[in-house]
């Protein structure tokens, strides 16, 4: 049987073995909610890259530059990383330079996997129908913040882990904990995650708004996949 398998935190990816599996990598707040916003506004790919450097580099070429530094907007780049900011179809058929402190990082973290796929609650059926319906293991990465654990990614994991229960088996402690935490969460999830730490960082940037709405299951119906150093919609 398939496997479904949680990374809770990017510092502990050394540990796993992401060859043989589709990586699913997840930023709630906020890099990979407001990356499936971009999909879903018509966006044509988007570029993770790991520097600021490499980012203005590539709004030569002429794409669209965006993504934060400490929650904030980078001086010069086109757009933030609130998903608000992606909700414009002038970025109908547009490539996005995309840099984020913890979520293009960890989309950049395990391109040798077998396929990589963004997550977030606004995807989330979606997301898993995909999974359901191929044969790999399932890994998902959570992007945290630096490296440290956050509630919201995963309660996430919990969300997906539970939606791919019945065609694989979940039965790594951190997937057990996801699905369980998710359990105890999902009857108010918005209360619950007022409660984590990136949260309360991006209420004091009166970002009150993107909380309510990365929480916000099955918005979108459309996956994003990594191919050839670019995410494109699939
Ligand atoms: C990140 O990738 O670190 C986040 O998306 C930070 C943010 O909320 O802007």
């Amino acid at each position: 049987m398939k496997e479904v398998i949680t990374c809770l935190s990017p510092q502990l990816l050394p540990l796993y073995h992401v060859e043989d599996k589709v990586v699913v990598v997840v930023d709630i707040l906020r890099a990979t909610s407001s990356m499936v916003t971009a999909f879903a506004y018509g966006a044509a790919s988007i570029t993770p890259v790991p520097t600021l450097a490499e980012c203005r580099m590539l709004k030569d070429q002429d794409y669209i530059t965006a993504g934060e530094r400490g929650g904030l907007k980078v001086d010069g780049f086109d757009l933030g990383n609130s998903p608000f900011e992606f909700m414009d179809h002038k970025l109908n058929g547009k490539d996005l330079a995309f840099t984020t402190t913890n979520g293009s990082q960890a989309i950049l973290s395990v391109t040798s996997a077998k396929a990589v796929l963004l997550g977030a609650f606004l995807n989330l059926s979606a997301t898993a129908d995909y999974l359901n319906s191929q044969s790999n293991s399932v890994l998902i990465l959570c992007a945290g913040w630096k490296g440290k654990f956050n509630i919201e990614d995963t309660l996430y994991a919990g969300a997906l882990a539970s939606l791919l229960q019945d065609q694989n088996e979940a039965e790594d402690d951190a997937t057990l904990a996801a699905i369980s935490l998710y359990q105890f969460a999902s009857p108010d999830l918005l209360d619950f995650l007022h409660k984590g730490s990136h949260a309360k960082r991006l209420a004091g940037f009166l970002n009150h708004k993107d909380l309510e709405f990365c929480v916000q299951s099955d918005k979108f119906d459309l996956n994003a996949v990594f191919r050839d150093h670019r995410l494109y919609r699939i």
